[in-house]
This record gives structure tokens, C-alpha cells and sequence, in this order.
């Protein structure tokens, strides 16, 4: 079969492998139908992980049952489902405490395993036409209608980026009344926004450099904050001097919460743009201007991905994922800040319903279909952050 494989930093190619087999009763063997690119493959393309040459890339897979392995009971042969990202078996400590992002059993390394990404256990990737799914009575959730029709990039993302986006507005405890600002307008921070404005998030802000996302954020409701304009944090404090509706409604020493946000997301993590040079990383800068941008006790969800090392870091300590933060001002603020991997299954459920209500549309999102023989040209587009590709799909039918 065909799939997508990483060839060293800056390119892929797609290969012929062998396909997949069930290699325990709890497993099945998934025909895709789509499978999404994400930034999160970006770290590894771009060369600032540890990931070798070989690897199959891909953990958002969404297709038909093809094969059932003996002990599966819910799942049957011909079912349309969609799987998390995170490889868990359900059962163990802390799975059956939620946090399947730290399953303690599917990765003999460390906590927490994942379809085709370094540390993560040694799972193949799902940009492939097949992909082989452990425990799948636990990963596959069942999905109406059929492959192609009008919900299949809707439910494709929610094995990754719609209950990531969504974990981080609960991490950030985004809330009716509650001001929010999210850095990073790439299909997370898009779908963050989406989120933040189906839980009663009043203003959102979106910060970015790229138009075209930022057009995107627009449409679904945002306030755009371009960084080439000038500070993100001062054009917020700005646009916040100018909610009069707000100000007339104050008590006496409330205008200090305008200064900044009540609920703050970091949908970038440590391939952040300097704003000085913004074509250069500086892995600290979100985290810099999110410690100016919240207010006093509030809430931030650092869902941007940070590593615990970078071969490309400029300096020793950004080598070995040490990254300089604002601690002081953080603690004086009193913030609650919440990170890490996001536990997709507590989410799917709820937002799929949320999709078939149609209360939800995170395919909105979706710029590109491709086809698999194109992936090595898109991945070289998308990794410029900045082109006309967002979110790009690989569609099998
Ligand atoms: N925690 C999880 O489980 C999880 C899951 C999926 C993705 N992620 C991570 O979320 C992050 C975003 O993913 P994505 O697919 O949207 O990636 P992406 O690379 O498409 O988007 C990142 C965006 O951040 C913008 N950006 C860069 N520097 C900035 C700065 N200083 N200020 C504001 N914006 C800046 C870029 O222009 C880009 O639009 C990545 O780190 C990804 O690995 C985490
Ligand atoms: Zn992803
Ligand atoms: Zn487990």
C-alpha cells in the first residue's frame, strides 16, 4: 500500500509498504477514506524533533472497518469511524481516569502513545490507505452516514484538531462573559475560536501574522490581531479601551481588568515567530506575550506543542526544551495555566453530536484535498505556514 514517509528534515515521500495485519484479537484494520496533515507533522518535517528517516507519518485517520480482530465486540466489519490520535487501551490507571493522553500501557517508553509520531510508541502513521487501530473497541467512534457526503472533513476533525482546540478552551476555562484571546490561527487556534464562541466566549482575538488565516478566524467570529501591525498585546488593550458598552457597565477599579484577557490560548507552542525577525523561531515568544496579555487571575491553555528537546534549538538550553518564561509576572497575576497533550476521547462524542446537530462545522477549516501521490508538494507548502494551504486532507475515495 501506499504511505506517506519521512525521508529527513524538509521532505517526504510516499512509498509502497507492506499493509498492515491484526496482531492482537483487539485490533482492526481501517480502510481510510480521509487522513489530515497537521502542524503537529510539521515538527518532525522541519527537523526540530528527533524523529528518524522511515517513520510513517499521520494520526488522524478516519475510514471503513475493513477487518476485525477476534476479541472486538462493538466494532463491526463495514463501520464508518473516526479514531483519536492518541493510542490507548481504556482501561489502565489513568484511562479509566480520562487522561488516555498518558495511557500507561501502549508506549513502553513513557506515559501516553500515537499513530506515527516520535516517542510515541512504534505505531504506524495513518497517512496510508490502511492503518491498523489497537484496542479498537475503545478508539473507534461510530459515525453516521456515508464516506464522501457532506460531513466527512466535519468528522475527520475530530481525531485531532477540533477536541484538541476544544481541550484547550476547557484548559483555559472559557466561559460565558469571559474575554479570550488565542495566538496562532492555524487549524487549531481556528477551531479554538470556534470553540471559545460555542462556549459563551463574548470577544475572541486572534493573533497572527498571516492574512489569510486571519481571514479565516474572521469568519468564524473572531477579532484578528495581526503582529506585523505592531504588538498583539497593546492592539488588544487597545481594541479593549474601545468596548464602551463595557466601561459603562463598570464598578469602580474594573477598568483594570481591560489591560488585558480573561481567558488566553497559546495555539503555537515552540516554533513561535519572532516578532522581531518573523522569519525566525523564538520559542518563548507566545508564552512572553501571554503573560503580559492575561489578566490578573486568569486561565491560559498552552495546547501548543513543546518539546523536551530540539536538535535545531539556537542555544543549549532550547536544545534540551529549557525555555525561558516570565515567572514572576506569571505568579503575581495568580494565573492557572493547564498543558499538554489533549485526551480526545473525553471530547469526540460530544462534538460529533455537536457536528450532527450542526451547532458545530469544524471542516469549515479544510483548504485542500489531495490525493496521497501529492502529499510530498503539500507538505512543502503547508510547512511555510503562510501559504494557501491550512488544512490539508488526504482523501482516499
Ligand atoms: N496538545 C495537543 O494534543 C496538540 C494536538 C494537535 C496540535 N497541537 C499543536 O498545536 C499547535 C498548532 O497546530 P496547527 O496545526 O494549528 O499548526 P500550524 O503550524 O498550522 O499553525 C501555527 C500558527 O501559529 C502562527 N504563529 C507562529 N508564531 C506566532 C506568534 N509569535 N504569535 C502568533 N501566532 C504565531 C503561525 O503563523 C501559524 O499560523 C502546534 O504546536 C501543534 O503541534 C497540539
Ligand atoms: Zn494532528
Ligand atoms: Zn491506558
Amino acid at each position: 500500500m501506499e504511505a506517506v514517509v519521512y525521508t529527513g528534515p524538509g521532505s517526504v515521500a510516499v512509498k509502497d509498504i507492506p499493509r498492515p495485519q491484526i496482531e492482537h484479537p483487539t485490533d482492526v484494520i481501517l480502510r481510510l477514506t480521509s487522513s489530515a496533515i497537521c502542524g503537529s507533522d510539521l515538527h518532525m518535517y522541519d527537523g526540530h524533533t528527533d524523529a528518524q528517516p522511515g517513520l510513517v507519518f499521520g494520526h488522524e485517520p478516519m475510514g471503513i472497518v475493513e477487518e476485525v480482530g477476534d476479541a472486538v465486540r462493538l466494532v463491526k466489519e463495514g463501520d464508518r469511524v473516526v479514531v483519536p490520535f492518541n493510542i490507548a487501551c481504556g482501561v489502565c490507571f489513568n484511562c479509566e481516569r480520562g487522561f488516555t493522553n498518558a495511557c500507561l500501557t501502549m508506549n513502553a517508553a513513557n506515559p501516553g502513545g500515537a499513530y506515527g509520531y516520535t516517542h510515541m510508541g512504534p505505531y504506524l502513521g495513518a497517512q496510508a490507505e490502511f492503518t491498523r487501530v489497537p484496542h479498537a473497541d475503545w478508539a473507534c467512534l461510530k459515525l453516521p452516514g456515508r464516506p464522501g457526503d457532506s460531513n466527512e472533513d466535519n468528522f475527520l476533525m475530530l481525531a485531532d484538531v477540533f477536541p484538541t482546540a476544544y481541550y484547550a478552551t476547557e484548559l483555559a476555562q472559557v466561559a460565558p462573559g469571559k474575554t479570550t484571546a488565542v495566538f496562532g490561527a492555524g487549524p487549531v487556534g481556528l477551531l479554538c475560536v470556534h470553540s471559545a464562541l460555542m462556549r459563551g466566549a463574548p470577544i475572541v482575538y486572534l493573533v497572527d501574522k498571516d492574512k489569510r488565516r486571519l481571514e479565516m478566524g474572521l469568519s468564524l467570529g473572531a477579532i484578528p490581531i495581526n503582529f506585523l501591525d505592531g504588538d498583539p498585546v497593546v492592539q488588544i488593550q487597545e481594541h479593549l479601551k474601545t468596548m464602551r458598552p463595557l466601561h459603562d457597565a463598570m464598578r469602580y477599579g474594573e477598568d483594570k481588568m481591560l489591560r488585558g484577557v480573561d481567558c488566553v490560548i497559546d495555539a503555537v507552542g515552540y516554533q513561535a515567530y519572532d516578532r522581531q525577525n518573523p522569519d525566525q523561531f523564538k520559542p518563548n515568544q507566545v508564552l512572553l506575550d501571554i503573560a503580559r496579555v492575561a489578566n490578573y487571575t486568569a486561565t491560559v491553555g498552552i495546547i501548543g506543542v513543546y518539546t523536551m528537546s530540539d536538535p535545531r534549538g539556537k542555544t543549549e538550553a532550547e536544545k534540551n526544551g529549557m525555555i525561558m518564561m516570565p515567572w514572576g509576572l506569571m505568579w503575581e497575576k495568580g494565573l492557572q495555566i493547564g498543558t499538554g497533550q489533549t485526551p480526545v476521547k473525553r471530547f469526540q462524542a460530544f462534538l460529533r453530536d455537536q457536528i450532527i446537530a450542526g451547532k458545530a462545522s469544524p471542516g469549515s477549516i479544510v483548504t485542500d484535498h489531495i490525493k496521497i501521490g501529492d502529499a510530498p508538494e503539500t507538505y512543502k507548502e503547508f510547512d511555510k505556514r503562510g501559504s494557501e494551504v491550512v488544512k490539508a486532507v488526504i482523501r482516499f475515495i
